[in-house]
């Protein structure tokens, strides 16, 4: 185990990464919202193998929720998450209150526009401009040399990508791959919400998606094919209904007809008010 501290204002997390900064250290960093699970404690010890210290936030952020009950019911696990950090060797868990990320008169908000247009975009208003925005307040206070996202959130990773580039933030963003239940389902802080029946059902997306894969494999490249065989397998499961599924450039996420480059493949499923996502990227080529 790893000196592990919990900090919970922003002086004290500045105070602590310049006296890093002094002794020579990269700094890794890897914002969550808690819940913990094998994925995010992934995206540790990714940030572990690149960089000498890591500091995790877990900060269930209410500007992102554009649904209020999505918000009372994300799960929270503040304890068993400290413990999982220590295990995993991080070195600092940020834990910041509402008033210290947004502190009363807070009244920017960054908006990546374009490729928050499709996709979750679409359907959750706000959600990116939520992300984007405690993004760029964490990545202030934290001043990491690399901040870890995962896969899942595909369109999040490309729109923190963007946001980096425009603002010139100067931090390498880096991805950790998809980690997944052995039914296949992904790994997500929501799935505690599911029924038992909701849960075996949940497999269909990775199903799904896996059939889009071997399409591929086939030589179908037509975006429209593609979907509606994902369409029908999900279909399977009588509890699965598809807010949108959408075949789209992985940086821009704009919509793709055909296949010619690699394409993201990307899902949202609702299993009664729990609401999944996930992803797969498509590869036209043989190879
Ligand atoms: O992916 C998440 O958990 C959140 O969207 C993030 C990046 C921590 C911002 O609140």
């Amino acid at each position: 185990m790893t000196d592990f501290t919990v900090l919970r204002t922003a002086e004290q997390v500045g105070k602590l990464v310049v006296k890093w900064r002094k002794a020579g250290m990269r700094i890794g960093f890897v914002p969550t919202m808690g819940a913990l699970h094998k994925g995010h404690l992934s995206l540790v010890s990714l940030a572990l193998g690149e960089t000498d210290r890591v500091i995790v936030s877990i900060f269930v952020n209410p500007a992102q929720f554009d649904r209020g009950d999505d918000l009372e019911s994300y799960p929270g696990t503040c304890d068993e998450d400290l413990m999982k950090l220590d295990d995993a060797g991080a070195h600092c868990v940020f834990l910041p209150s509402a008033d210290e990320i947004y502190p009363e008169g807070f009244s920017t908000s960054v908006h990546v526009s374009g490729l928050t247009d499709t996709l979750c975009g679409k359907y959750r208003p706000g959600h990116f401009d939520g992300v984007a925005t405690v993004c760029a307040v964490l990545f202030d206070i934290v001043r990491p040399d690399i901040a870890v996202f995962g896969r899942k959130d595909a369109q999040q990773l490309a729109v923190v990508r963007r946001m980096v580039d425009d603002l010139r933030l100067g931090v390498e963003v880096l991805v950790g791959e998809i980690v997944r239940e052995p039914d296949g389902l992904a790994m997500s802080s929501r799935n505690s919400n599911l029924n038992p029946e909701e849960r075996v059902q949940s497999a269909v997306i990775h199903g799904g998606l896996s059939k889009a894969s071997e399409l591929v494999a086939e030589g179908v490249r037509d975006a429209d094919r593609i979907c509606d065989a994902v369409r029908e397998f999900i279909g399977m499961a009588p509890l699965a209904s598809i807010q949108y599924l959408g075949l789209v450039d992985p940086e821009t996420m704009m919509h793709v007809e055909k296949l010619n480059a690699p394409g993201l493949l990307a899902v949202a499923v609702y299993f009664g008010n729990t609401r999944l996502i996930d992803n797969v990227i498509l590869k036209p080529d043989r190879s």
